[in-house]
């Protein structure tokens, strides 16, 4: 096993054993409804990511003393939603590796890839419906139509090297902090829980995510596609203007924005992300966005002050350094 996924075992070993409850329903909802369906879900059996999602509604749960025997359910249906979002994301973004494995739209075609995100988004609703309680339903059905909204945002917005950073930090909240907040959320709340614990592990979740979704837009600028285990770079392919660039867009001379816009939008441009390296300097704008980053993770570790100290509590604390040094 690699030292970064051992690091990773230890971050979780308050949950183990929910975990491995996770894994058996998600394994359970990854068996195949017809042999093509089975051949496609195989595959994604053995991209297994970090699945951070659900741990983290595992150890929220543990961390505000909530944990019930349906966390582990929960966690599945979380990490199924972010799976079937994967799946169109890749299609999307016309990536060809994630979690070093071959995208189903690349392995197949973009047909199945998106039936098959849909077919994984109806299992993650039907198993919500044999909880004891519709919140879970409410709160992923809430979360899944903003990020669906964030996503046709983000494409709408391509292109617009001025956006301002409140719409940046909406967009990238609604497509990837939501889900965290979600998670972090329905662990505090499922199906008990106070207000307050859920509003405090919601603002927990809400600002890990959104640091998350930062660094991921520093990785797929800077990161080389053998440690990241994904496709880079698709971004700037995509026109997608993010943190980093729009720091150095907002700084830079009129020649080097000209150049800039340049390397975005020319016909036949091989490698945009690499050319844009050669063309601006993006350490600065990289630093200021993991500098908003680490404020993030310090305001959502100022969350969990309220709830008493526990190996759980540590570990949502550990999840910050894990965030904002990963590189994968
Ligand atoms: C990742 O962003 C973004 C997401 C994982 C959200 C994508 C959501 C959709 C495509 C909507 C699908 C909706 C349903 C209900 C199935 P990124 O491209 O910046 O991150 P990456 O580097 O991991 O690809
Ligand atoms: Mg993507």
């Amino acid at each position: 096993m690699k030292p970064k996924d051992l690091r990773l075992m230890a971050l979780l070993a308050p949950v183990k054993g929910q975990l491995e409850r996770m894994r058996e329903v998600l394994a359970e909802e990854l068996r195949g409804d017809s042999p093509a369906v089975a051949d496609m879900t195989d595959h994604l059996g053995r991209f297994k990511g970090k699945q951070l999602r659900g741990a983290v509604v595992l150890l929220a749960g543990q961390a505000t003393g909530n944990m019930s025997d349906e966390h582990a359910t929960v966690a599945a249906i979380v990490e199924l939603i972010h799976l079937a979002t994967l799946v169109h994301d890749d299609v999307l973004d016309g990536a060809d590796v994630r979690r070093r494995v071959a995208c189903v739209h690349a392995r197949w075609d973009n047909q199945v890839a998106v039936l098959l995100g849909d077919l994984l988004y109806s299992r993650a609703f039907g198993r919500s419906t044999e909880l004891s309680s519709r919140l879970c339903s409410q709160v992923l059905s809430a979360t899944t139509r903003d990020l669906c909204a964030g996503e046709i945002d983000q494409a709408a917005s391509r292109y617009h090297f001025e956006m301002s950073l409140p719409e940046y930090e909406r967009i990238a909240g609604a497509k990837t902090a939501g889900l965290y907040a979600a998670a972090a959320e329905l662990g505090a709340s499922y199906p008990g829980g106070t207000a307050e614990a859920r509003s405090l592990m919601r603002a927990y979740g809400w600002e890990m995510g959104l640091a998350f979704q930062i660094v991921d837009d520093c990785l797929d600028l800077m990161g080389d596609k053998q440690t990241v285990g994904k496709s880079v770079g698709t971004d700037v392919e995509d026109g997608k203007v993010t943190l980093p660039v729009l720091h150095v867009y907002g700084e830079a001379d009129e020649a080097t924005r000209a150049a800039i816009r340049d390397v975005y939008t020319r016909a036949g441009l091989a490698e945009r992300a690499v050319a844009l390296r050669g063309t601006c300097d993006l350490t600065a704008g990289i630093e200021r966005a993991l500098l908003r980053a680490r404020a993030l993770v310090e305001s959502a570790r100022g969350r969990l002050a309220s709830f008493p100290t526990s190996p759980a509590r540590a570990a949502l604390d550990r999840v910050g350094d894990y965030v904002l040094e990963r590189k994968w």
